[in-house]
């Protein structure tokens, strides 16, 4: 089914936008909506809100707040699962061993955990929840479903 997902460049994948914009058209998505911006220590704990009570959170929103971010709304087949593919795992070194070929793990320095170049929603719900993060005067229009 199409789905929309939220994707995000973060501050140190930002100069490489061209290049990961091309291999977010190259896999089929069609980019509904894009921003850049800075965020606030206040968005950027909004954000992540779930992830409050690790270690690295404080370390993660300072980083987040170091540099510009580009937000974009991704629209294809399985959006949420196939951005995630096209991203690679979490761990950059990680990405690198089992998917070289990812956007984590060719641009991405494995020396750091929290740095993974973009991030992608989780789930449906997660994505609905970031799109409007985002874009909060976005009215959009139900995915047709053909169903
Ligand atoms: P993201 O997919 O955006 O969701 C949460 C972010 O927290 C993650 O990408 C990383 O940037 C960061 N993160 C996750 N796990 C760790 C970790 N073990 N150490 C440092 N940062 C992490």
């Amino acid at each position: 089914k199409i789905q929309r997902t939220l994707a995000m460049i973060k501050p140190d994948g930002i100069d490489k936008w061209p290049q990961i914009e091309k291999m977010i058209l190259d896999e089929g998505f069609t980019i509904v909506d894009r921003r850049r911006l800075r965020l606030t220590r206040q968005e950027a704990e909004e954000f992540y809100a779930e992830h409050q009570e690790k270690s690295f959170f404080p370390d993660l929103v300072t980083y987040m707040t170091s540099g510009e971010v580009m937000a974009f709304i991704l629209a294809r087949e399985d959006a949420v699962s196939q951005w995630r593919r096209l991203l690679g795992p979490t761990k950059v070194s990680t990405a690198r061993r089992q998917d070289p070929a990812s956007i984590r793990a060719v641009f991405g320095d494995p020396a750091f955990d929290t740095r993974n170049v973009a991030h992608g929603s989780d789930s449906l719900v997660s994505a609905a929840r970031e799109v409007k993060f985002f874009f909060p005067d976005l009215t959009l229009e139900p995915v047709l479903t053909g169903e």
